[in-house]
């Protein structure tokens, strides 16, 4: 009896997921993140220096869900065979914390009062000030930042990243960082793609957004794929090649672990014009934070897509 039922309930589950032409339609799930871009400027006016314009912020977000879901047709489309769409997509909130409708989904703007952002010092003013004060409830937003990177200790920083909390994964099972600074941060001069719009303040061969799509990757508790250190460190992904160093520009054939190194992977180091691939691995390390990670699983938004 009991073989019986399972059998019936099985026949019933089969046909609510045929449609009309008795194809079988299959659904995935896909992991839908609510975005918030504070936009720190120093009195500059909508659309000038580091007051950046909203069709560059969307240029990002567009990167962004170009990149993860491995999009046909765009730079985020790779044919290697272990390289994966994510199912991790990206879009600007409509509401503010108040429940108020934005003008300009996703974005705030903020005066930060200051020309440039300090990185690297004991107390910098990023993480003491400017990110505890403007940060929306982490567990609804996922906080990003765009300031204008200053100071010697910063003069090649891109961006940065805090790394999710407690998710159980190798290489990451510790307390990384508070809640009232979770988040990335980005210079104003690497986000937003260039070929998505005139926006002359982007800075080549990091114009093309990958500052950010590597910085989320850390976010969701993605490690560096030289796993940083030499041969023996790993990024605990077996399918991504060990390497004993990061990677620049974009070098064809490179070998430092006797195995062709993923220099197109967005956690090395290479140009933004290099890089097309996030793999298997690195996409289930992803999800395992997305879905056990304190404030990355209450804010991840389920939806299902029919696979086609
Ligand atoms: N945190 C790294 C840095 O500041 C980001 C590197 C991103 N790479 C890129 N091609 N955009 O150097
Ligand atoms: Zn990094």
């Amino acid at each position: 009896m009991k073989q019986l039922i399972a059998g019936a309930a099985m026949v019933l589950l089969f046909l609510s997921c045929t449609n009309d032409s008795s194809e079988t339609v299959e659904y995935q799930t896909i992991y839908r993140i609510p975005v918030v871009v504070h936009v720190v400027h120093n009195g500059e006016s909508v659309g000038s220096g580091a007051n950046i314009s909203s069709a560059q912020i969307k240029s990002q977000i567009d990167v962004l869900n170009e990149d993860f879901r491995k999009m046909t047709g765009t730079n985020g489309f790779n044919q290697n065979s272990d390289g994966a769409d994510t199912l991790i997509e990206f879009f600007l909130a409509t509401e503010g914390p108040n429940g108020e409708t934005l003008t300009e989904p996703g974005i705030d703007r903020i005066d930060g009062g200051r020309a440039e952002w300090p990185k690297g010092f004991l107390r910098n003013p990023i993480e003491t000030t400017l990110k505890p004060f403007t940060i929306w409830d982490p567990e609804k937003y996922f906080n990003i930042w765009t300031v204008n990177f200053g100071g010697f200790a910063s003069r090649d920083l891109l961006g940065y990243a805090q790394f999710p909390n407690m998710s159980g994964l190798s290489g990451l099972n510790v307390d990384n960082g508070s809640t009232d600074t979770d988040g990335i941060v980005i210079g104003y001069k690497y986000f937003g793609s260039s070929q998505k719009g005139n926006f002359p303040n982007l800075i080549a061969p990091f114009d093309l957004g990958r500052t950010t799509t590597h910085e989320v990757g850390h976010w969701l508790g993605l490690r560096h794929i030289w796993g940083d250190g030499d041969c023996q460190y790993d990024d605990y992904c077996l399918d991504t090649p060990l390497a004993a160093e990061p990677s620049y520009g974009c070098p064809t054939n490179k070998m430092t672990c006797e195995e062709l190194e993923m220099v197109e992977n967005y956690m090395d180091y290479t140009d933004d014009g290099c890089m097309n691939i996030f793999t298997n691995d690195q996409t289930e390390r992803m999800h395992t934070v997305l879905e056990t990670s304190p404030r990355r699983k209450e804010l991840v938004v389920f939806g299902q897509e029919p696979i086609y």
